[in-house]
């Protein structure tokens, strides 16, 4: 649905926020029982206590579709109001149609342009970075941004390096276009997005592209995995996470001292710790809920971000400063005015 007559400029605010998690949970003690791994190594190396994994027959747009409908919800926003729907994520229902199609179907939002992106964690925020230029350009006036993930279909269960660290769930938000000088909670003030294409090495699912097809041959070898360069991933997203922060808030002009709350991806306590430490912030100010649902790539920061507005963590004025790292390597920073 196109507007009649485009705004020359608007800015974007997030009016709703959802997010849904499967109801199955995995203990680190259940993994402990088909890998050789502990409840301690996990809790201590990575704060991961538990994750959910989707039942057989859900798919990953089911669960964003249920993260949108809440988030619609959240907004007082019909479907046929929604005119574009950007899904970030790495397990997507099919190669096509796109997962954003598949829950246009499912929600019944029939006036909106549905595509997916690839950006690994980091995702959500190059959607929402995507979706903001639409509505900023006046083209778009109602957007679903989700990161949604069926992670557990990508993982090598015998695998202990990297079975321990995901899970599955999905995040929606739901922003608008509004004029500028109208007051408008939830406002998005910057983004910044990086990339580095030298390092796809180190975090990847090898197969089941064009580039390494999945064939009898190769299938026992369980290409179609996450295969993750531990400890060299955690030095990059340590420091890209540090600079995006650091930019996001420049082009906010705003400084460290401004920061609220953090919502930052949650792939490792001791990521998010170092974090926090960096930018001279007391751990109070980050958000951390990887203890219940490890890393969900694209899902962890519009879940987390729907969890700490619930919970009652963000108000209304508060800076929010949201970042992301991931495969590709992919980084990206946003602060909202909550
Ligand atoms: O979301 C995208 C971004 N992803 C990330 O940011 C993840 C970044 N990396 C990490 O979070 C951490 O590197 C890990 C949690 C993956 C690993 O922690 P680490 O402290 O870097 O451990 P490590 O890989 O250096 O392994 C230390 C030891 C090794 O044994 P040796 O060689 O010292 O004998 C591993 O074999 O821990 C062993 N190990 C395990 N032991 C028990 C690795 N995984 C496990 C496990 N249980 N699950």
């Amino acid at each position: 649905m196109l507007t009649p007559n485009p705004p020359p400029t608007c800015v974007s605010s997030i009016i709703g926020t959802g997010s849904y998690m499967p109801e199955k949970i995995l203990t680190n003690d259940d993994l402990s029982k088909f890998v050789e791994t502990s409840d301690e190594w996990i809790t201590s190396r990575t704060g991961i206590r538990e994750r959910r994994i989707a039942a057989d027959d859900q798919a990953t747009s089911d669960l964003a579709a249920e993260a949108a409908r809440r988030a619609m919800t959240a907004a007082g926003v019909q479907p046929e109001e929604i005119d574009l729907i950007v899904i970030a994520t790495v397990t997507p229902d099919m190669l096509f149609p796109s997962t954003a199609c598949f829950v246009q179907k499912k929600i019944g939002a029939n006036n909106a342009v549905c595509f997916d992106i690839s950006a690994a964690c980091s995702g959500f925020l190059y959607a929402l970075q995507i979706a903001r230029h639409f509505l900023n350009a006046g083209t778009r006036t109602t957007a679903l941004v989700i990161g949604a993930e069926k992670l557990s279909t990508l993982i090598n269960w015998r695998d202990r390096n990297t079975c321990v660290l995901f899970g599955d769930g999905a995040g929606a938000v739901v922003i608008r276009a509004v004029e500028p000088g109208v007051a408008a909670p939830g406002r998005v003030l910057s983004t910044v997005m990086g990339s580095d294409g030298t390092l796809t090495d180190v975090l990847k699912v090898p197969g089941g592209g064009s580039a390494c097809p999945i064939t009898s041959d190769n299938i026992a070898s369980r290409p179609n995995t996450i295969h993750m360069e531990g400890r060299e991933t955690f030095k990059h997203a340590v420091t890209r996470m540090c600079q995006a922060s650091e930019q996001a808030l420049a082009a906010a002009g705003l400084t460290k001292a401004d920061i609220d709350m953090v919502i930052p991806h949650q792939a490792n306590a001791r990521i998010i710790s170092a974090i926090a430490d960096r930018l001279g912030l007391p751990m109070e100010k980050t958000f951390m809920n990887l203890d219940k649902y490890g890393n969900t790539s694209a899902a962890t920061i519009p879940v987390a971000l729907d969890e700490a507005h619930r919970q009652g963590k963000i108000k209304r004025g508060d800076v929010v400063l949201l970042v992301a790292f991931g495969g590709g390597f992919t980084w990206a920073s946003s602060v909202v005015r909550w």
